[in-house]
């Protein structure tokens, strides 16, 4: 079976290598070869590997106007012009995999819906690299009626944020470390900014929920604001600070949220390390699980990429597999309707009555707090860490508000979502 790769980078190269070295293994598995006949990249200036001679074209219509090549794998990234390759593909009756979080994200059922019948539209590399969470949500738990996710599914975020738990400095430095070990791409915007793991909950969510998500409803916050202060802080609290992507099933509709998150010790979610990824499901009749392995770099998510290659193939030959992605919009809870316990680290001018004026900003707005502290006073400064009880976005803005129109308030500088789960959201179940 006849196979094109569109992109040769980071996942391309080790995709195709696999695929040419290991073919007597996949023959093996699917009874027939597999082999990749075109390579399509952007720039003729780059050196390309030994051995691709021949196969690599920069022109699209070389492998879409091929009908001999049935199946495309699309690893260029970016939304365009990928989106258009994969659906001219799908037309042209090919089946596509890809690892492209945001055009499936944008347009998964509509890509989904233009495939000619026999052409599939496989994406498991696109959420938590080599985890086989998709095709989980989609065949294995499909027994199941899903309650929670929450995933830790951005491997530079977390390699920031667990080298700083550990003491190896502040933010700028884990950042560049995670620069040097090929963790953080040149412009890290996204995953510091938590765009690429919203994309990612928004697809775990439309295929675990049922109705597909807008990724720009989504609430975000990012970890560019988290200090060693606050990582300290978390210990003391009993708990670690992880950037969670988060989807519950509630009565009120799908709650949907990416944020930095502080998670209790004992939590699974609380041990993942480095630049690894984890993905925790509650459902019924399954109870918990937990996905864990790792979420990027060439070899991982070629592994994802591959799976998906073979069971391409191997629909291609006995008459389709074709999980048909939801197509309504999914019914999502308004932003900020369920209450939370929130983590604020405030910088104060250092007078009289700054407290006060802090405990008075929050109880105007109807807001009992669990814990203040002051770690630090000098020089006319001083840092104030609190927990709120349980409260609505709304509340807290509102409270916000009333701080920075005060003088005494210098800064807020950190927000994180003090608890996992929303206390006042019952579940759809
Ligand atoms: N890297 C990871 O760890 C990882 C993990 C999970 C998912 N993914 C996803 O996998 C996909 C590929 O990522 P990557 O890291 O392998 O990317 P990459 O290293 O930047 O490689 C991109 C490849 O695509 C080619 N390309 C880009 N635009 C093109 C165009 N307009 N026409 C022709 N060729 C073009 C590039 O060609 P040149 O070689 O000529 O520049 C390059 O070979 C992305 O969707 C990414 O989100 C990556």
């Amino acid at each position: 079976m006849r196979i094109a790769v569109l992109g040769l980078g980071t996942v391309g190269r080790h995709v195709v290598e696999a695929l040419d070295s290991e073919r007597e293994l996949f023959r093996s598995r699917l009874g027939e070869e597999l082999e990749v006949t075109r390579i399509l990249v952007r720039d003729r200036e780059k050196e390309r590997p030994a051995g691709l001679d021949g196969r690599i074209t920069y022109d699209p219509s070389a492998i879409l106007a091929d009908p001999s090549i049935e199946i495309v794998v699309e690893l260029l990234g970016g939304l365009e012009p990928a989106r258009t390759l994969i659906e001219q593909a799908l037309r042209a009756g090919k089946s596509v995999v890809t690892a492209n979080k945001e055009v499936i994200a944008r347009s998964g059922p509509a890509l989904s819906r233009s495939a000619t019948p026999g052409a599939d539209l496989l994406f498991e590399a696109a959420v938590a690299g080599g985890i086989p969470i998709i095709r989980s949500l989609q065949e294995s738990l499909a027994g199941n009626r899903l309650e929670a996710i929450y995933g830790i599914v951005n491997g530079t975020t977390n390699y920031i944020l667990s080298r700083m738990q550990q003491g190896g400095g502040g933010f700028a430095d884990a950042l560049d470390e995670a620069r040097r070990l090929g963790y953080a791409e040149a412009d890290p915007s996204d995953d510091l900014d938590a765009v690429d793991a919203v994309r990612k909950i928004a697809i775990l969510a439309s295929l675990a929920f049922g109705g597909w998500v807008d990724v720009d409803a989504v609430a975000k916050e990012g970890i560019r604001g988290i200090t060693e202060d606050d990582m300290a802080e978390a210990k003391r609290l009993g708990g670690v600070i992880k950037l969670i992507a988060r989807a519950e099933a509630t009565q009120d509709g799908l709650s949907l949220g990416v944020s930095p998150t502080l998670i209790p010790l004992g939590h699974p979610l609380a041990d993942v390390p480095g630049a690894q990824n984890a993905v925790y499901v509650r459902g019924e009749p399954i109870g918990e699980l937990l996905f864990q392995g790792p979420g990027a770099g060439g070899p991982a998510t070629s592994s994802a990429v591959i799976g998906d290659i073979i069971d391409a193939a191997r629909s291609r030959r006995t008459g389709g597999r074709s999980v048909d992605l939801p197509r309504e919009p999914a019914p999502l809870v308004p932003l900020g309707q369920h209450a939370h316990a929130y983590y604020l680290r405030l910088r104060l001018r250092n007078e009289t009555g700054a407290l006060a004026l802090v405990a008075q900003a929050f109880a105007s707005a109807g807001i009992g707090l669990s814990s203040v502290r002051q770690p630090m006073s000098a020089s006319g400064e001083s840092i104030v860490s609190l927990v709120t009880a349980p409260t609505r976005r709304g509340q807290l803005d509102e409270a916000r508000l009333r701080l920075r129109r005060s003088p005494t308030l210098l800064a807020e500088e950190s927000l994180i979502l003090a608890e996992l789960e929303p206390m006042d959201a019952p579940s759809a179940r």
